[in-house]
């Protein structure tokens, strides 16, 4: 347990029952799931790879995007995910449907742009046309096709539909039309992320990155914060990732990372730095100067001594209670961790969230279409703006193919700090040397440590959907991995 957690734990206070999120101290104990190593080979295999699509990618809720990309009726956005493609398009009736992205003639992709606005959709091979409800409008020629002698049986002939559902203005699909809903599959920790009002956020930016490594590669990499002090000198100065709360929800999982602190691997923890003054000190504390030293003198004190960087998250929570009922930030529905330090979730199989009281950042994890030693990363950048702040214009999303030497950056700039976008960077870089080293004659398995704990949740969550032994309609109970300390 970390220093901040006894902190936390000798002045909590805080009633569960006033907020949706269940604070993570006084802790909770994880199942023991013993230490059995991971096999390298899942992360290379063609075969497991077909099993991950037929058994988990066809099967479970995927995100989409913020539900409003898809604004008026005729509105349409296409996804991609593994070998499909998939459209989703808001109708006449202001329903959003999903279907297959594939022409009912000979297969081709029949909507080639990304997004925009459509009254029908028209392939371009052949001219065939598809209401935007899916319904089949027009077969180019009907005389030539015998089959359509006695008609054209349009109701056969329709877009090929996925199940569509909305949470919290965001928008999710299932390939499994017999799959249990969206609310029911997000279950507990669903419902803990509904105080951040999510359906009043803004998506500041959506990129993606290829990446050469197996999908789980970026999902361990996103999953645990033990490796921050080797690998992200900024993050230890910033926040506390060693030794955190981790909870175990039914097939999904959580973990705390305290923001706004020095992690205890260092050993100095007082001072202001001027990255621990750029990251620590709210707008608020800093004033209106755009000069990070100017915020030098802006540390606020307590007892006539400024307080010590390590300790500024106790001032800030104080700071946004007392404005609670003023702002127009969702502070009111969030308990004490949560408004200073980040929640961090992740839905089984490919999402993450890593929420703060005013925003945040979702990851996605998506397979590649025919190659396991690749996958694709999506970073969603979203806001809580506060009332009267202009929507600022969202960059173009785009598909960065694996280079050397990426600059994260520059492709970030002025959406995400560069400091989290070089943090981005050093993650990314393990990708290939992962992917290389797993596939290595002399290398056994993964051992995963306890505050790797969801990685091992994740892998054996998957191993049981491919196995069939869980599915969408027998989920383990949301408290199956989780006990209370006796
Ligand atoms: S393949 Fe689409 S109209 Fe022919
Ligand atoms: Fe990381």
């Amino acid at each position: 347990m970390a220093d901040i957690e006894r902190d936390f734990l000798g002045r909590h206070v805080d009633s569960n029952a006033k907020y949706k999120a269940p604070p993570f101290v006084p802790r909770l104990k994880n199942v023991d799931l013993g230490v059995e190593r991971i096999k390298g080979e899942r992360y290379f295999s063609p075969a497991f790879m077909q099993q991950e699509w037929e058994k988990v990618w066809t099967k479970t809720w995927q995100l989409v995007n913020r539900a409003d990309v898809l604004d008026e009726s005729g509105a349409f956005y296409t996804h991609e995910l593994g070998k499909e493609s998939f459209i989703f398009v808001r109708g006449n009736d202001d329903v959003i449907r999903g279907f297959y992205n594939v022409c009912r003639h000979r297969g081709n992709k029949l909507c080639q742009v990304k997004e925009g606005f459509l009254e029908a959709f028209s392939c371009p091979y052949h001219g065939w046309q598809w209401n935007i409800d899916g319904s089949l409008k027009k077969v180019a020629d009907p005389e030539f096709f015998r089959q359509f002698d006695n008609g054209i049986p349009s109701e056969e002939l329709g877009l090929v539909p996925v199940q569509v559902a909305q949470w919290e203005g965001l928008l999710w699909f299932n390939m499994d039309l017999e799959a249990c809903s969206l609310k029911e599959y997000l279950g507990d920790l669903g419902e803990h992320l509904e105080g951040y009002e999510f359906e009043k956020y803004t998506l500041i930016d959506l990129q993606t990155f290829e990446w050469n490594g197996n999908w789980k590669h970026a999902w361990d990499a996103f999953n645990e914060s033990y490796h921050f002090a080797a690998l992200h000198p900024n993050m230890v100065e910033i926040s506390e990732g060693h030794d955190i709360p981790i909870e175990l929800y039914g097939v999904h999982s959580r973990m705390l990372n305290y923001n706004r602190t020095v992690s205890e691997v260092l050993e100095e923890r007082e001072n202001w730095t001027d990255l621990r003054r750029r990251f620590m000190l709210s707008a608020e504390m800093k004033g209106t100067s755009p000069d990070p030293d100017a915020a030098q003198s802006a540390v606020p004190e307590k007892s006539g001594k400024p307080i010590s960087a390590k300790d500024i998250h106790l001032h800030e929570i104080e700071y946004r209670r007392s404005i609670q009922d003023e702002t127009s930030l969702p502070y009111k529905n969030l308990n004490d961790e949560q408004l200073v330090h980040q929640y961090h979730y992740s839905f089984f199989p490919n999402t993450t969230f890593t929420q703060s009281a005013d925003g945040g950042a979702i990851f996605r994890y998506r397979p590649h279409p025919i190659d396991p030693n690749k996958c694709f990363w999506d970073l969603f950048i979203v806001g809580c703006l506060p009332e009267g702040t202009p929507i600022p214009e969202r960059p173009e999303h785009k598909t960065h193919r694996y280079e050397e030497g990426i600059d994260y950056v520059k492709i970030l700039e002025g959406t995400f700090d560069p400091a989290f976008a070089e943090v981005i960077g050093e993650d990314a870089s393990n990708m290939p040397t992962l992917q290389a080293g797993c596939q290595s004659d002399s290398f056994d398995g993964g051992i995963l440590g306890d505050q790797e704990i969801r990685l091992r949740h994740f892998h054996k969550m998957l191993d049981e959907f491919i196995s069939g032994t869980m599915t969408t309609q027998s989920l383990p109970s949301q408290d199956a991995y989780l006990k209370k300390i006796d």
